[in-house]
């Protein structure tokens, strides 16, 4: 028998059934069942385009999204931390897409992505969380200002309601780079790594990238985001920090060249 005809079959039948449905509930179920489909469809095709909703952060969500990611620190380290103290305030305020989204998403950045010492995990995690909220191109321009504060601040700044170890200094890393950040800072602390007071001094830099990026999404909300800084790819021709000397000492090295026309590549797509 066709498809069509066991379905017919099935329909007449429920007919001699007078179901307490009859054929006008059926077709309203029918109809009712395809509109949930489709808002179901809409709902995937949302979440699918950024940017997702926001709601301003007032000052005491700005804060709670501080002790969220310092108190997450703990459960999936520095960049589960960051961003999940921006979205768990969001699922509250906003619901979906939010309430779906696997934050476990960047928790492999941690220790500057899987424990090789390169970006902080903290500016992964805000950077995704920025980029939600704001789009991609945006979220990159918020992203960049994080990472000026966090590379030319003298951090942690954020004091937790329930430290887990009580730490005394700050630092001005001078890099996004987790070896550096969390190194320099180790030694002024005098204490090694997996130390609680590195533990807890890490779990605060999550909080004050989450609570700096909810600020900036926050400016970029009232129409008021003015990037302040470029990134340095463009004053040093390479991708690059800007402590050069650092790492090279008083040799920098030069460039193999200046920028070249490859730009031109990505004009009228592939
Ligand atoms: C975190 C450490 C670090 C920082 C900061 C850094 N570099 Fe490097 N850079 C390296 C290492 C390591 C190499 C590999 C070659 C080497 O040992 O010098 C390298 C290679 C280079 C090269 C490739 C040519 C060569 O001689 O190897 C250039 C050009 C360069 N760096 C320029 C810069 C400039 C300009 C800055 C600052 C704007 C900078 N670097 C900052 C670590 C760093």
């Amino acid at each position: 028998m066709k498809v069509e005809n066991i379905i017919k079959e099935k329909l007449s039948r429920r007919h001699l059934i007078k179901s307490a449905i009859g054929a006008a509930g059926l077709a309203v179920a029918a109809s009712g069942g395809l509109s949930m489909l489709s808002s179901a469809e809409a709902a995937k095709k949302k979440s699918a385009t950024l940017p997702w909703p926001y709601k301003k952060f007032t000052p005491a969500e700005i804060k709670q999204a501080g002790e969220i990611a310092h108190d997450n620190w703990f459960k999936g380290f520095c960049s589960y931390a960051a961003l999940s103290g921006i979205v768990e305030i969001l699922r509250k305020k906003v619901g979906e897409p939010y309430l779906s989204f696997p934050v476990e998403l960047t928790t492999f950045a941690h220790g500057g992505t899987s424990g090789w010492g390169a970006t902080c995990g903290t500016l992964i995690g805000a950077g995704v969380a920025a980029t939600l909220v704001a789009g991609p191109k945006t979220g990159e321009a918020i992203n960049n200002e994080v990472i000026n504060f966090y590379a030319n601040t003298a951090l942690p700044i954020y004091v937790p309601d329930h430290p887990k170890a009580e730490i005394k200094s700050q630092n001005v890393s001078n890099s996004p780079l987790c070896h550096l950040s969390v190194g320099k800072w180790m030694k002024k602390e005098g204490v090694g790594f997996l130390s609680p007071q590195q533990m807890e001094r890490c779990a605060r830099m999550a909080s004050d990238m989450a609570m700096k990026t909810a600020e900036l999404l926050n400016l970029w909300a009232d129409g008021k985001f003015a990037p302040t800084v470029k990134a340095p790819v463009f004053a040093n021709e390479i991708p690059s920090q800007n402590n050069c000397t650092d790492c090279h000492g008083a040799d920098i090295p030069k460039t193999s060249g200046p920028f070249g026309t490859g730009l031109d590549l990505l004009k009228g797509g592939h």
